[in-house]
């Protein structure tokens, strides 16, 4: 267990009487195709979710996984067991100390994680807090048997009003919504005081601003608030119109002729150019996760109410879209493939002209029978068929995947483990780029080598997006498979940022060490796997209310 954490940030008046409740019950006949297999019932009174009572299905071996945790406690392999078991405490609590070493406190409170510490490499920025990279740290807090959500409070406080500063760069003024990549302490010796420093982009490599950071801040409110079940913050007037500055940027009227929110390249976890301009799967799952969290919190004073409808409206109509147009499997590729182009008027079935001569050859071989995803963009005339890890977990946890796409996902992902787990979990983006494509894409970007970086490296971070997919879809063997990959390796190689090769095999090029979002992120998916009801923090249920497209099946949709 990771109750063995050595660290605690200052005094948090939060008990674990506070926390979610599980209950192991079983399914009446006939509710489930999984009749009479447990069901870990997850009761919390004040949960945000319409939905008082929350289900997820029981946790289930998946055939196609052979190694499971269950291995190592066959009789021949006990004394092996209870050594593993006992590295494992050792890791988490060398976790838990490199952790508590990121912590930042500003005027004597902790207040965020520094990306990474890495005694042997140029600080660059990678001394600063960034919003995206302290969500796992934060929920590694809220998540910990004894919460410490202090510091997730503090951070959403400063971070909230860093986003009030007037954001300049060069001549030009950013949306008054924007929330920073990052922020800084500095010690300012003319005043004597530490002042904070924050970026919004204008410092960046790609010089883009974050569209996620604000994402980000809005799901970690509803994670805060649903772990202390104290409504007092979100509620509080600034940050509701924090939340309602975040999504006026979103919900804007314009040109628009779909419901997906345009974006730039580098505006998200991947923060250089590497194609994914346009309409990335990144940035929609998280924007329709963002609106269904806001969607809770919103109270309707000050223009809350109006701004429900747009979110209500915006919502469905996202959905629709993704649900139908990113999805690929089997069927699906065999219908653009045979897609007929030039079709004129709303009666079109090849609704964005993807010319049947534009899809890649490797996707051919990739589409397994059983299995799919969202693609990671679709615009006129564009189908990037590339897998990207974050939009499809996060699409999961969002439940903007039906729960049969989700079921779907994880099936590619156990068809296709060597590709997207191979010996260190996960690749961020499949395929890499090479050659040509490398060059014209990513601008000739020496850091985005193939089977590099951002390019089909492999993040250890994305360990906890996976565990909380696998965890809502009943598959947490898949989670438990990718953690003992992490476990042989992350800290003997001193927590990297990221893995290169195709199968992930080589600490990566330009990787910090000490990374804190793969510290982070290895806590969060061990607490997940040890209590899975601290899924709830992170993921919302289906809402019946959203209509459903049909859709075409593939064989994974039958099981
Ligand atoms: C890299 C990553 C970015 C992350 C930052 C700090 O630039 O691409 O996603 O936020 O490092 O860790």
């Amino acid at each position: 267990m990771a109750s063995s954490s050595p660290t605690s940030l200052t005094g948090s008046d939060h008990s674990d009487a506070d926390h979610v409740s599980l209950e192991i019950s079983h399914l009446p006949d006939g509710e489930s195709e999984r009749q009479n297999e447990p069901v870990i019932t997850l009761n919390s009174e004040e949960c945000l979710d319409d939905q008082k009572l929350t289900r997820i299905p029981s946790l289930k071996p998946s055939p196609s996984v052979h190694i499971t945790m269950d291995s190592h406690l066959s009789p021949g392999n006990r004394t092996n067991a209870s050594q593993v078991n006992a590295e494992n405490t050792c890791l988490v609590d060398e976790a838990w100390e490199n952790l508590t070493k990121s912590v930042v406190f500003y005027k004597g409170k902790p207040i965020g994680t520094l990306a990474a510490l890495d005694p042997s490499a140029d600080a660059l920025n990678y001394n600063q807090v960034f919003v995206r990279d302290f969500v796992p740290s934060g929920l590694a807090y809220l998540m910990k048997p004894q919460p410490e959500p202090e510091i997730v409070k503090n951070f959403l406080l400063k971070t909230l009003y860093l986003q009030g500063w007037e954001k300049r760069i060069d001549n030009f003024t950013l949306g008054e919504g924007v929330m920073p990549a990052s922020f800084k302490i500095q010690y300012d010796s003319h005043r004597g005081k530490d002042t904070l420093e924050a970026d919004f982009g204008g410092s960046a490599i790609g010089r883009v601003a974050p569209v996620d950071s604000g994402f980000w801040w809005i799901i970690l409110l509803m994670s805060y608030t649903k772990c202390t079940r104290d409504r007092t913050l979100s509620e509080m007037a600034e940050m509701q119109r924090g939340m309602r500055l975040i999504l006026n940027l979103c919900l804007a009227d314009g040109f628009h002729t779909f419901p997906t929110l345009l974006c730039a390249d580098g505006c998200s976890m991947i923060d250089r150019r590497m194609g994914i301009y346009g309409y990335s799967i990144e940035i929609q799952a998280l924007f329709f996760f963002a609106l269904r969290c806001a969607r809770q919190m919103l109270k309707p004073e000050s223009g809350g109410k109006e701004l429900i409808e747009r979110i209500d409206k915006r919502v469905t109509a996202l959905s629709y879209h993704i649900r139908t147009y990113f999805w690929l499997d089997f069927t699906q590729l065999n219908n653009i493939y045979r897609y007929r182009t030039e079709e004129y008027s709303h009666t079109a079935v090849n609704k964005f002209n993807v010319i049947p001569d534009s899809i890649p050859d490797w996707v051919f071989d990739f589409m397994p029978l059983r299995g799919g995803y969202f693609v990671g963009n679709v615009s006129p005339a564009r189908m990037d068929f590339r897998w990207f890890l974050v939009g499809n977990c996060i699409a999961i946890l969002s439940s903007l995947a039906t729960p049969q796409q989700a079921t779907a996902i994880m099936d590619l992902l156990e068809e296709r483990w060597e590709d997207l787990i191979g010996e260190m979990p996960l690749k961020i983006v499949y395929p890499a780029l090479e050659g040509h494509q490398w060059r014209i894409v990513t601008g000739c970007d020496p850091k985005n080598t193939r089977w590099s970086y951002h390019n089909g490296g492999s993040w250890p971070v994305l360990l906890w997006l996976l565990t909380a997919a696998c965890i809502k879809c009943g598959r947490p063997q898949i989670a438990k498979r990718a953690i003992e990959l992490v476990e042989q390796r992350i800290s003997k190689d001193g927590w990297p940022e990221y893995y290169d090769g195709k199968t992930g095999r080589y600490i990566g090029k330009q990787a910090r060490k000490y990374q804190t979002w793969s510290i982070a992120g290895y806590l969060v998916a061990k607490m997940m796997i040890e209590n899975p009801s601290n899924l709830l923090m992170i993921s919302l249920e289906d809402d019946k209310k959203i209509a459903k497209p049909r859709l075409t099946r593939s064989l994974s949709w039958t099981c």
